[in-house]
């Protein structure tokens, strides 16, 4: 079968690369299965996105919100209608499992029927006036192109996060999805398309760092968001200060599970389980350190490494299989390079630690669930985002010392806490520093109207998600109307009453 190429998508075409060539997208459980050719995008071709993008918003910020809100509604419908394929293709694509990637699609769908609500909202305020006959509100304005730069962990919820408000909002948009996932793109792209997005309104460029960087430097790029690594989003930010862009970075993690003494095992070994080893454990939001009671510590670990060890490695398409491969072999070898890390600092390998080979597994990237124990806080392995399928765990004496060692990393996403003392669930809540907390739950799990996003290297301030994500896609204006038919001066015209 002859192999399919995919091409970028400009003013309403499909287009080819100016570069004239193309990338391979292949399967990362069977690199044998080539699933298409994309293309390898210049800068011109992101400049021709941002142009397009720029000539669309002359009428897109003109359709009434609830109108835009409207095509975004019939968009989530066709997404709901091709949530099967759409998983299948992002399986296929970055190999978590199908139940996972239904559900990544899931997240897709309730972001845009949000947002679609939100076009019969986007509220402003309307205020008294200190002046008599004379009114006071506010509005929400578009800023106009937003760049939209994604990763592959989440290749149609992420777009979705930031697509969405951006549409609504009455933004056009750039978009370059991770060339790990350019498939679910196109998905999403056709969608909204299909949905009635107009020509123009969302362009896509697939490609490779410098088209990221194009677009956040494109003079007429108002707002640019992107996810991803803490060292790529300190360059978007560096590329998009000098004209005063707004940006919205969400970056890395290194989450944390504490449990205490007085917690349900069995539920918080579960949530370690989910929270660690989820989509590989390739989350933002991954609980990649446990802290453990030290009086419950030797029972969690027996427990923990004992359910790891049932987990079933596969290929995500697979019946039974409970966590597929990482996405590339770069990724891998990332996670085999902190293993050795983590062994050389004195750590306990408890289970796994190998690259998974024997068969079918050999024409895959597949690597063990790996835990290490007597972890201590300031290792390699406890501080830096991994982003794989390893959790390391910690002792601790107390819910201060816990909290302690949970806020001392350089992020700042997500924190949860196992407990049946609600004071203890209530102290966490409130001295994490983080931008979401669970109380017996996994760090993963975010629902899309909530704000989404977290504190130091995690983020910049922004959250998207929910209504903040309107923050990053709008901004105020102030309006004042005067109708008393005179000059009335604010702060200066007094009046007694
Ligand atoms: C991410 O890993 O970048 O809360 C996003 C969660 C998901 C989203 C994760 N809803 O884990």
């Amino acid at each position: 079968m002859a192999t399919r190429s995919f091409s970028n998508f400009i003013d309403g075409q499909w287009l080819a690369s100016k570069s004239g060539h193309l990338f391979e997208n292949r399967n990362p459980a069977n690199q044998d299965d080539l699933i298409g050719l994309f293309q390898e995008s210049t800068p011109e071709d992101a400049d021709a996105a941002v142009q397009a993008a720029q000539r669309a918003y002359a009428s897109w910020r003109l359709v009434p919100a609830p109108k835009r809100a409207e095509i975004l509604f019939r968009a989530a419908q066709l997404i709901a209608e091709r949530k099967e394929q759409f998983a299948r293709d992002m399986t296929r694509e970055m190999g978590k499992v199908l139940e996972e990637t239904r559900g990544d699609v899931q997240e897709a769908i309730d972001m845009t029927y949000f947002m679609a609500g939100e076009g019969r909202r986007l509220y402003g305020q309307t205020v008294p006036s200190e002046l008599r006959d004379k009114f006071a509100m506010s509005v929400r304005q578009p800023l106009g192109v937003s760049s939209v730069i994604t990763p592959w962990n989440f290749p149609m919820a992420i777009p979705s996060w930031k697509i969405a408000p951006a549409l609504v909002c009455g933004n056009t948009v750039a978009f370059k999805p991770s060339s790990l996932t350019p498939l679910s793109a196109v998905n999403f792209v056709n969608v909204l398309t299909d949905a009635g997005v107009p020509p123009g309104v969302v362009n896509m460029v697939t490609g490779g760092p410098d088209v990221g960087t194009r677009l956040s430097v494109h003079e007429h790029v108002k707002v640019v968001s992107f996810t991803g690594s803490s060292a790529v989003g300190r360059i978007v930010n560096q590329n998009a200060a000098n004209d005063f862009k707004k940006v919205h970075l969400e970056m890395g993690g290194k989450n944390v599970i504490l449990i205490m003494d007085d917690a349900q095992l069995e539920l918080a070994i579960e949530g370690c389980v989910w929270g660690g080893f989820g989509t590989s454990g390739q989350r933002c939001t991954a609980a990649s350190r446990v802290v453990v009671h030290e009086k419950v510590y030797d029972e969690f670990i027996r427990q923990f490494v004992e359910r790891t060890k049932r987990l079933k490695v596969g290929d995500g398409a697979a019946d039974g299989v409970q966590m597929g491969p990482v996405v590339s072999e770069g990724q891998l070898q990332t996670v085999m390079k902190y293993v050795e890390v983590g062994q050389k600092e004195g750590a306990r390998l408890l289970t796994g630690g190998h690259r998974l080979e024997s068969g079918a597994l050999a024409r895959g990237h597949f690597h063990e669930p790996t835990i290490f124990g007597e972890v201590t806080p300031k290792m390699r392995i406890a501080q830096e985002e991994i982003f794989g399928p390893v959790v390391s765990v910690i002792r601790c004496r107390s819910l201060e010392d816990a909290i302690d060692i949970g806020n001392g990393v350089a992020y700042g996403l997500s924190a949860s806490i196992y407990t049946r003392d609600v004071n203890r669930a209530f102290a966490v809540m409130r001295d994490m520093y983080t931008g979401i907390v669970y109380v017996n739950a996994p760090t993963i799990g975010a629902e899309v109207h909530l704000p989404f996003g977290g504190t130091k290297a995690t983020g910049n301030g922004h959250r998207e998600a929910g209504t903040a994500a309107l923050e990053v896609f709008s901004e105020w204006k102030s309006l004042y109307v005067d109708f008393s038919g005179k000059l009335q001066r604010a702060q200066i015209d007094t009046e007694e009453i």
